[in-house]
């Protein structure tokens, strides 16, 4: 039997979200985050897993952004690979080993109005050159299933569509692999308008679906539908001989019992040495939003008021789709300040606010536990004694944002803002005049103008997992130095979504300028997100040199390399992302003002330069034209 779950961060040992981790940039972190993930869950009984997701989303308000890689198909689809190499390595058959299953295929993250499981309609060239490619990345690094998505594509939906299962995926892309459905998407085409069971079961299975999940309608209908010549056995021999050829592979013929060790799992399940990698990375997927006058990191002396409903709520800091996770074992925010701060600093504790005073939000968010309490204590009191406890400190953490499931599956927001209980909590300890860090837990990109405005110190820390307190204490105080780079854009305002890196330019260019009419912009807010794609601070600063090509020229078939000299011009070791991006200034269609293209890590000593080298081949520029061929274009490109 395959034995499937979805390990998507972490088995018992929770690692921070997925779109947490992307922003740490590191592929060999993501991939080690998987490592461990198919090591522990192959210990304790699972031999397939429903991850990676990889879906592209520019829609803060969609709740499952969480899940994937934000917003850009270059960096989701190394990541994607990452994590399929992580899950499977290079033999499914060894007992530590995963299957992987790429989701949710496609474009599930482009659903309207960020509602969940709603219609997704797209041009192909933007399907093409945008939201397909991390799948696509997936296939080629020879992930052993797909995931066909709830959604529409083109008006049939995914779980039913020929094109997409077929033509696109196991003709053009080769995929070899087992095709499942998402769980009951199969006789959701009957809500979808597609027939009754027996049809959208005839329907799937042609369109090249392997296996049903969950919705019986492979099990109970086809044998009438061979019988009435809808379906034929040999396409469902072809269907079966998938699923067999990956037990085959996972080596379940030779031993069933393979992936269940009730020794190995003693041994490794929550390890020391997995946790201590979850604290790495949960430490190296935070972005420091804002530091003014070097607020952080904090000094070990003096008494720090830790605050805010996230500060010591075990419940809430796995995240969402953490199945097999145990929130009792992880360690908070104030269990983590406490552990590092050392002998000098006097920590004093108060919740401040609760995550929402709103019982009816409330109740809907709590579908899996109680992650939105209610104090005893009113609102009201709640904040006095807050504001208390900051006028005799030095230094707040008001540790702050969302519950774990206000995003994950069906957590769709129209407002991104901080819930109000928490505004009102930061409007106080901020006129407290003390200074004010903030530490932020959230699944999406979130709407922060005031926040921006007001709070010194802004540190995103999504939701880090089992060790995330640790981890949040060791970049507090510097143990660590934050290098996390966004990888989804932050709205100014919800109304300005999508807004994303990537874009393509209109007739009527905006440039910075105070608006302008009959220009591209809006009346009541600026163009530009609040936080950008790829932003993120350090506690050093970094310059760069200009950038030198090898060569003016490229020929089809030839590389050129890009250099820059980066320098680490502050007094503390750090880690820059150094990101290139290009622009194919004409081309048979409008091509974005700037699209990602490269990045690297690096970690620089105090005074230290590095030149960072990146190749440049004529493949590295080409796209999908309006024919959706994969072409290189002669002309200008800006790097
Ligand atoms: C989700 C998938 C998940 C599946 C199985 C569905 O509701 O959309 O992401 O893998 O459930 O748990």
């Amino acid at each position: 039997l395959f034995r499937s779950s979805d390990v998507i961060h972490g088995h018992k040992t929770v690692f921070p979200i997925p779109l947490g981790l992307s922003c740490s940039w590191d592929m060999a972190l993501i991939e080690k985050s998987a490592r461990v993930a198919a090591v522990e869950a192959a210990a304790d009984g699972l031999n397939w897993t429903f991850s990676p997701m990889v879906d592209i989303s520019r829609d803060p308000r969609w709740g499952r952004i969480a899940e994937g890689s934000g917003e850009d198909p270059f960096l989701g689809s190394a990541i994607a690979q990452a994590m399929v190499k992580g899950y499977q390595q290079s033999d499914l058959s060894k007992d530590n080993t995963l299957a992987a299953c790429v989701k949710h295929y496609g474009l599930y993250g482009a659903s309207e109005g960020g509602r969940d499981y709603n219609t997704v309609d797209m041009s192909r060239v933007r399907m093409y050159n945008e939201y397909l490619p991390p799948y696509k990345a997936a296939v080629e690094a020879g992930v052993a299933s797909i995931m066909s998505s709830f959604n529409v594509v083109d008006g049939v939906p995914a779980t039913g569509n020929h094109w997409l299962l077929t033509d696109l995926l196991k003709r053009q892309w080769g995929f070899k692999g087992l095709v499942v459905s998402d769980y009951t998407s199969l006789s959701e085409m009957i809500n979808h308008g597609m027939g009754d069971l027996q049809t959208v079961s005839a329907l799937s299975m042609n369109a090249g679906l392997d296996m049903d999940m969950v919705s019986e309608g492979f099990l109970n209908t086809l044998k009438a539908s061979v019988n009435a010549s809808k379906v034929s056995v040999k396409r469902i021999e072809d269907a079966c001989r998938k699923i067999l050829e990956l037990k085959y592979r996972l080596g379940l013929f030779d031993d069933p019992y393979r992936y269940c060790s009730e020794e190995r799992a003693a041994k490794l399940l929550l390890s020391p040495e997995h946790r201590q990698a979850a604290r790495s990375a949960a430490a190296q997927s935070f972005v420091l939003l804002k530091n003014d006058q070097n607020v952080l990191p904090l000094t070990r002396k003096g008494t720090i008021a830790v605050v805010g409903p996230l500060a010591h709520s075990r419940r809430n800091m796995l995240g969402t789709w953490s199945v097999s996770g145990d929130h009792e074992k992880a360690v908070t925010v104030l269990e983590g300040i406490k552990a590092v701060a050392g002998p000098n600093v006097n920590i004093r504790y108060t919740k401040g606010a609760n995550l929402s005073d709103d019982t009816v939000f409330a109740k809907k968010v709590n579908v899996f536990g109680t992650e939105i309490d209610f104090d005893e204590h009113s609102p009201d009191e709640m904040i006095r004694e807050a504001v208390a406890l900051a006028a005799q400190s030095d230094v707040v953490a008001a540790v702050v944002g969302e519950a774990a499931d206000m995003t994950g599956e069906a957590s769709s927001m129209a407002s991104i803002d901080l819930q109000e209980s928490q505004q009102k909590l930061l409007k106080a300890l901020s006129k407290t005049g003390k200074p004010v860090v903030m530490v932020l837990y959230n699944g999406r990109p979130m709407t922060l103008q005031w926040e921006a405005q007001h709070i010194p110190a802004i540190v995103d820390v999504w939701f880090g997992g089992t060790e995330g307190g640790n981890a949040v204490a060791d970049v507090l105080f510097g143990d660590v130095n934050p290098s996390g780079k966004l990888t989804t854009s932050f709205p100014v305002h919800i109304g300005q979504v999508p807004v994303y890196h990537s874009m393509l330019n209109t007739g009527r260019p905006y440039h910075g300028e105070a608006f302008s009419k009959f220009k591209t912009n809006y009346l009541d807010i600026p163009n530009e997100p609040l936080f950008p794609f790829g932003y993120g601070l350090s506690y050093t600063t970094f310059s760069y040199g200009e950038v030198r090509l090898s060569s003016a020229t490229l020929k089809n078939g030839q590389t050129l390399t890009a250099s820059v000299k980066v320098s680490n011009t502050g007094s503390r070791p750090g880690s820059e992302v150094v990101q290139l991006y290009i622009q194919d200034e004409v081309g048979s269609l409008s091509r974005p003002l700037k699209e990602l293209k490269g990045f690297q890590k690096i970690m620089l000593q105090p005074g230290e330069s590095k030149e960072v080298s990146f190749t440049i081949t004529s493949d590295l520029l080409k796209f999908y034209n309006g024919d959706l061929k994969w072409v290189v274009e002669p002309g200008k490109f800006n790097v």
